[in-house]
């Protein structure tokens, strides 16, 4: 969808969408087209349910003594309450209210609301940012889709008295929409399509960014130890691949902050191997890379002035007559042997090794893993937040604050040493399976210590990384959950 922004005037033809605050009052814009139509919108609203809160629109067709083909009322809520977050809400909203419509070009009037929190090329640039990230669609894969089967809607054209303005406010957010998209493009194809070698060569596209993009295959791994990415990987015909993405933005003696990612390109279980109902859905296990490489996109895309480090641990979890066995002990790269008791639980030892690699490397300032870790965090927090876990309290306020700018919300989660007895073993330093009873839990506390005294933040996004139902400013499917929190994290840290 095309985004553009011009100065208020009524279009000749498509969609004209305008604002209707809570209680069905009507901006300026609409009250004008109320009078041009001889009471039409004012009808329409009479006859609907339609309140004018954030996320409503009520279309109205073809009404008489305009060219346009169709008026769209859009809830604008509470003008005090008007901030950001709603106007992304609203753009996505608009956008899927008007993509199967059958328009092919809509303009929204964004009124200047007197009372209003952000000024209203602030508002333009958001309300695009949520009509664009909702407005996403993978559709490689359709190649007998029907014209009147896809989205109809070619461009949106956003009306504020200052266009230029909200042109500028609208680049950032472009282009950390477009990350956005990179992210879900990689979790949405197919573990047919996605291997680690392939998602390895669309890493070394950010080098085009000045991004530096390293891979690390199978012989290196084993050099340097990280058995247990080794191990997960053992069973697949794609070998297991470590990318460090690296963007130097900041002055040369400055830590960097460290972004790790969990990419499994399909987790079966392995030899403990997952019922098949939904087992579809385990081409998604290597969300937390593909947001690692979003945030280094992101970070490079707007020059940021930072250096970040984005290390994705990319293997495939398949049972074999090579797989790893339940009962199997693994040398982690740190030296601490784990009893593989269950080998769906491979996320922890991926990232266990990850983790130490990354901090014993690059010695961050911080870092922080994201991973499509377990189910356990869906059952505590369902698909709302994802978990934090972190072993400084500082930076999981910086995080959650993020999220709450972003609304990419995170719900900070225990971490004290009683858990510790959860995961403790009849034979090797640790397991990698504490049982049912807080799972989420016992997979953090293993992650804990493999990152020395660095400090650190877990973010289990198994939740949050790939949506059942349409979300405000995602359609189902792939979320790209932490590209906007990890990029607003850099920016105010
Ligand atoms: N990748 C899964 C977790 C997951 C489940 C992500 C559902 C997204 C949706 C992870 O590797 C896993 O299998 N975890 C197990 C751990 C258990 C065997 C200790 C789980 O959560 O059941
Ligand atoms: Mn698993
Ligand atoms: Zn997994």
């Amino acid at each position: 969808m095309k985004i553009a922004f011009a100065k208020p005037t009524l279009p000749k033809g498509g969609a004209i969408a305008v604002p209707v605050l809570e209680g069905r009052k009507l901006g300026p814009t609409a009250t004008a087209l109320d009078r041009r139509t001889k009471g039409a919108l004012t009808r329409a609203l009479e006859a609907s349910r339609f309140e004018g809160k954030v996320e409503e629109t009520l279309s109205v067709l073809a009404p008489r003594g305009l060219s346009c083909s169709r008026v769209v009322l859009v809830g604008f809520g509470k003008a005090d309450a008007l901030d950001a977050l709603a106007a992304q809400r609203i753009g996505g909203a608009l956008a899927a209210q008007l993509a199967p419509s059958g328009e092919t070009t809509a303009a929204l009037a964004v009124d200047g609301f007197a009372k209003a929190g952000a000024p209203a090329a602030v508002l333009a640039a958001n309300i695009a940012l949520g009509a664009s990230l909702r407005g996403y669609r993978f559709d490689r894969y359709r190649t007998t889709e029907k014209s009147d089967e896809r989205p109809s809607l070619k461009s949106l054209t956003l009306l504020v008295g200052a266009p230029a303005d909200a042109r500028k406010a609208f680049a950032p957010l472009a282009s950390t929409a477009q990350s956005v998209s990179t992210a879900r493009d990689l979790v949405s194809e197919p573990a047919n399509v996605i291997t680690p070698q392939a998602f390895a060569a669309e890493a070394k596209t950010l080098s085009k960014l000045g991004v530096k993009v390293e891979v690390l295959g199978v012989k290196k791994l084993k050099d340097l130890g990280l058995n247990l990415m080794l191990g997960v990987g053992q069973g697949s015909a794609h070998e297991p691949q470590l990318v460090v993405l690296r963007w130097n933005g900041g002055g040369k003696a400055s830590a960097p902050v460290a972004f790790v990612g969990k990419g499994l390109t399909f987790d079966s279980g392995g030899i403990s191997i997952k019922p098949a109902a939904g087992m579809e859905e385990m081409k998604t296990d290597m969300a937390g890379a593909a947001t690692v490489l979003g945030v280094l996109r992101a970070l490079a895309a707007r020059k940021a002035r930072v250096n970040a480090v984005g290390v994705c641990a990319l293997a495939e979890n398949m049972p074999s007559g090579t797989a790893q066995r339940p009962g199997d002990v693994v040398k982690s790269m740190s030296g601490q042997t784990v009893e593989v008791i269950d080998t769906d639980a491979e996320g922890r030892l991926v990232l266990s090794d990850a983790l130490w690699y990354t901090q014993d490397r690059f010695k961050p300032r911080a870092m922080i893993d994201l991973a499509t870790l377990t189910g356990s965090i869906m059952v505590a927090l369902g698909f709302e937040y994802a978990g934090l876990f972190a072993n400084d309290d500082e930076l999981a306020e910086q995080l959650a604050a993020a999220g709450v700018a972003t609304g990419e919300r995170l719900w900070r989660m225990p971490l004290n040493e009683s858990y510790d007895e959860r995961i403790k073993s009849e034979i090797a330093d640790m397991k990698n399976d504490g049982g049912r009873w807080g799972d989420s839990i016992n997979a953090a506390v293993m992650l804990k210590r493999f990152v020395g005294k660095t400090p650190w933040a877990h973010l289990d996004i198994a939740g949050v990384a790939w949506a059942t139902e349409d979300w405000p400013i995602a359609p189902k499917g792939a979320t790209g959950f932490g590209v906007r929190l990890l990029d607003r994290f850099v920016a105010e840290t």
